[in-house]
């Protein structure tokens, strides 16, 4: 029995904290029996929403790029680790543009009625949302939770916890801090096992 986790980096600077403390929640994840992979937004291509509102009626977005087909594979995983570092007080543009292009599910969930998650779903599909920023200050993460939550929410995921660090300023900082890579790797571990367990029942 296998479990699959994506993993998908929002920051648009490669192997940087937020990537490297993603990197960390996958790796303990895989520890601990899941299959993971990652996927790098800035390499994508995709637009932002054209607010055209064409899913309202169709359930089904107009723009035929790679968005709905990332979001194909959030669909098929078990559980998904979505990261950003704070821009601005909030996630990315990269991130935002592709959670703003879930809209044709929301319309399929509250105005068409075609898509619904059942609480055993939601129970079995998992989600972490992993964030640095350089503001010393644990309170930096606040503004970017609702965003996340309707991703996961709108995706049919339980949202499993938040992997923060904040006071990384510094290119590469995350490496120095004494526990962000560490508590990144249980986080990974423990969503991985959550995930089996809730298999086996
Ligand atoms: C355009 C930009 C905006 C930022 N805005 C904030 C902010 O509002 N608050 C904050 O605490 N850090 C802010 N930061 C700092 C980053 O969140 C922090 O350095 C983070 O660790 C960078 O992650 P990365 O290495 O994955 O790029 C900003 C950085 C950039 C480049």
């Amino acid at each position: 029995m296998s479990i699959r986790i994506l993993g998908i980096s929002g920051s648009p600077r490669r192997r940087g904290n937020t990537e490297t403390l993603l990197d960390s929640f996958l790796e303990g994840a895989q520890e601990a029996g899941a299959e993971v992979e990652k996927v790098i937004l800035k390499n994508m291509d995709f637009s932002a929403c054209h607010g055209c509102n064409a899913c309202h009626k169709t359930g089904d977005c107009v723009v035929k790029d790679e968005a709905p087909v990332l979001y194909d594979r959030i669909l098929a995983a078990d559980g998904i680790a979505v990261a950003s570092p704070i821009y601005s007080m909030g996630i990315t543009a990269q991130l935002k543009g592709f959670i703003d292009r879930g809209q044709y599910l929301w319309a399929r969930k509250l105005m068409l009625k075609t898509l619904s998650f059942s609480d055993e779903h939601v129970r079995r599909h998992k989600a972490v949302f992993i964030s640095t920023a350089g503001q010393n200050n644990p309170n930096v993460f606040d503004a970017a939770f609702p965003a996340i939550k309707a991703l996961f929410n709108g995706c049919g995921f339980e949202y499993f916890c938040n992997v923060t660090a904040d006071n990384m300023d510094e290119f590469g900082g995350i490496k120095n801090h004494p526990t962000a890579l560490t508590d990144a790797y249980k986080k990974g571990q423990e969503m991985a096992r959550a995930l089996l367990r809730e298999r086996e029942a």
